[in-house]
Formats: structure tokens, sequence, C-alpha cells
């Protein structure tokens, strides 16, 4: 009954009204809880910002300190769980295992959070960022074969990243300082952008009342799919492939425009920045810091400068207002950071965990209603059922 509007993709309807992002798409502004994202990226740091996208507003010194305590509280992640990821093959995708991981934590931690109780809110969440840091880099240690790593609560959260994921039983690790700070703005510029796929999905997901961990996962299987989170793999990929295949950036570019060939740029576009991504600008310049920094000499990164020069100067990107995006540059650090390429999915997860946490929260207190868009039925009129 009713007219019903339609619009595929949600490009034109807003889903909820929102005080966690502010994005200007044509003016290429992001904004967290009204702070930009070029002086968060260069002041602050990933718990802190955390903190700001979840609560509303940043925390003292004692009180950022008191969340980065209850956190470590939260660190231990039940041993049974390891026993859940010795049933994967070694060679499943990261992104795979992690939805799967932070879904069985329901299974260890069934209390429902009441979330009309602040504590037990805060306790959820504080268990929530300190459990998938845990689980995200076992990924990797199941994928290598390598025994698992517990977190080391006497360092930061971003240094745990690395020693979780590299430190070996044999020997100490120390953690590079450049690699912490280049990783802690990469996580920063990741940790919310408003209503897209993944943070619709957990707010959809967490709309019918299902748990944190539950909605979250569902966010981790939204990111992974190469036209959103998925795409910093893919512009690795497509980068050595052209790499591999001589080099030759125009080819691609071709392949890109042409309408019949369903390869497209990886990388480029976006569905709300029509002028340029402000998190590209500031990876751009990670990047090139990063990697003069660490002496990378990376033929890759010649043939994605290559490709992007290429495309900033061609009509069909031009009229099309594409850009690069932040997946087109955040792939190259990763690269020059050791991180192994399907990997790349996971720490954009790490990265946006707390805004989806934000979201979800904030859905939550409003007192959303379940979502339930609706739909034009094109199919048959009432047939005869025949034997
Ligand atoms: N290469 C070639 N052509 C493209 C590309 C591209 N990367 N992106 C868009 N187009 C063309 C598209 O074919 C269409 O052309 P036409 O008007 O002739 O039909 C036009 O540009 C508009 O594209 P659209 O698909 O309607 O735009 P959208 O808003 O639905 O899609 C997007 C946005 C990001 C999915 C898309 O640009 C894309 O597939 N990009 C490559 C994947 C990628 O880099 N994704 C990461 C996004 S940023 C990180 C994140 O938020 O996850």
């Amino acid at each position: 009954s009713g007219v019903i509007t339609l619009d595929p993709g949600y490009k034109n309807s807003g889903a909820c009204k929102s005080e966690i992002t502010f994005l200007d798409g044509e003016l290429g502004i992001l904004r967290y809880r009204g702070y930009s994202i070029e002086d968060l990226a260069e002041k602050s740091h990933f718990l802190e910002v955390s903190y700001l996208l979840i609560f509303g507003n940043l925390p003292s010194a004692e009180t950022l300190e008191q969340f980065e305590n209850d956190i470590r509280r939260f660190t231990l992640v039940s041993e049974e769980m390891k026993i859940i990821i010795d049933g994967f093959p070694r060679t499943a995708h990261p992104m795979g295992v992690l939805s799967a991981l932070t879904s069985a934590l329901t299974a260890f931690h069934p209390k429902s959070v009441d979330v009309n109780n602040e504590k037990d809110m805060y306790d959820a969440i504080c268990k929530t960022i300190a459990k998938f840091l845990v689980i995200a880099t076992w990924t990797y240690r199941k994928s290598m074969g390598y025994p698992l790593n517990y977190y080391d609560n006497t360092i930061g959260y971003v240094e745990n990243f690395m020693s979780l994921m590299f430190k070996l039983p044999t020997g100490p690790y120390a953690v590079n300082p450049v690699i912490v700070d280049a990783l802690d703005k990469l996580f920063i510029l990741h940790a919310d952008h408003e209503q897209n796929c993944s943070t619709s999905t957990v707010r959809m997901v967490g709309s019918s009342h299902a748990g944190l961990f539950a909605s979250i996962s569902s966010g981790v299987s939204a990111l992974w799919g190469p036209l959103h989170g998925g795409a910093n793999q893919a512009v690795l990929e497509m980068l050595e492939e052209i790499h591999a295949s001589g080099g030759d950036a125009d080819k691609y570019l071709a392949k890109a425009k042409d309408k019949d060939d369903p390869f497209r740029l990886m990388g480029f576009g976006h569905r709300v920045y029509k002028n340029f991504d402000p998190r590209a600008k500031i990876i751009k310049k990670a990047a090139d810091d990063v990697l003069a920094t660490l002496g990378v000499n990376d033929p890759i990164l010649e043939i994605a400068k290559k490709l992007e020069a290429a495309a900033l100067e061609d009509e069909y990107f031009k009229s099309r207002n594409l850009y690069p995006n932040v997946d087109f540059y955040s792939g190259i650090i990763y690269r020059a950071l050791g991180i192994p390429t399907d990997m790349f999915t996971v720490l954009f997860a790490i990265g946006r965990l707390p805004g989806w946490i934000a979201q979800w929260k904030e859905m939550r207190e409003n007192k959303e209603p379940i979502g339930r868009p609706r739909q034009v039925y094109t199919g048959y009129p009432l047939r005869d059922y025949v034997k």
C-alpha cells in the first residue's frame, strides 16, 4: 500500500540522523565529532580518536588512561577460540576467518548488553576493542602456521598489533616506531566514514537488537568486498599484475574505460567524494614519508604514480569525477611495512572498528526502529500450482 520510492544502493536516501561524522563530498571535508581529519591524523592517536567517536568528546588525560587500562582488562581471548581457528584451512582468507571468529565471540560472551546501563555498554565496548585486535592478528598467525601470540599489556594498542603479528617465540621483538606512527595514522583515517556499506550493515543488523559482536561480524563481511574495504587488496593485486605484464599502465587505463570490459581501476572513484578524498591526500604524503624513512624503493610505487598521473589527465576519469581514494595509497604503505596483501582489509577492519561501535551505540541509544526497506515486486502474478 502507498507509493514506494525506489532508490537502489540508497544513493539519495538518508537512513538515520547522526552526530558522529560530517562529510562533504563536493568540498572533500571529513570531520569526526567536529574535529577535522587533518588535525586528528596529525595530532591525535588511535585510541583517543576511538574514544572521541564512541563517546562524543575528546577525553581528559585521566579518562584516556582509564580507557586504555580498561581495554587491557579484556585482552585475553578464550583458549577455546584457538580450537575454532584450527578448524580453518591455512589458505582461508583472513577476512572470512575474522568474521567467523568475531561471531564466535558471542558464544564465549553470551550475556546480552544492557544498552540502558552505562557500565554494561562501556565494558562491552572495551571488550570488543581488546579482543578484536587479538583475533584479527590470529588470522595471520594461523595462515603462516605460527604459534598464536598474546597481547602484551605493557605496550600500546598499535604496538601490540605489530608484536601480535610478527613476534616469534625465539627472541625479543622490537617494534619500529616509524611503522607504529604510520599505522596509527592509517587507523585514524579509517576509523569512521558515516553511512558506508559496512557501517550501514552494522546498524541494520544491530537494529534487530542482535548483539555487538554479531553486528560487528556482519560489518567485517560487508567490508570484505572489493568495491568497499577489499579494494586495498585489489589495488595491490592490480599494480602487481601491471608490473608483471611489463608495466604498461595505459593498457589498464584503456581497459577501465572500456564499457565491455568489467575491469575497474581499483582505488579510484567514490560514492560520496566527487572532487578528492581528503584521506587520500593525507595518506599519499604518509606513503612518501614512510617509503623515504624506511628506504623502500618499490617499482610498484612507480606504477601507482604513473597510473595516478595518467588517470588524473584522462577525460573519462575527469568527466566522472574519479579520483584516487583512500585505498589507492593505503595498500602501498602496508606493503612497505611488510604486511601481507591478504591482511590489508583486516587492517581496514581494525581501523573501522571504533566507527562501527560508535554507530551501533548511537543507533541503539536513539532507539531506532528495525531496518526494513520496501521493494517494488516485478515477478509473476498469481499462478496455479501444477504437480
Ligand atoms: N574505474 C572505471 N570506471 C569507474 C570506476 C573505476 N574505478 N568507478 C566508477 N566508474 C565509472 C562507472 O563505470 C560509471 O560510468 P558510467 O557513468 O559511464 O556508467 C561512473 O563511473 C559512475 O560509477 P558508479 O559505479 O555509478 O559509482 P558508485 O558511486 O556506484 O560507485 C565505487 C563507487 C567506489 C564503488 C566505484 O567508484 C568503484 O567501483 N571503484 C573501484 C573500487 C574502489 O576503489 N573502492 C573503494 C572505495 S573507497 C574505500 C571504501 O569506502 O571502501
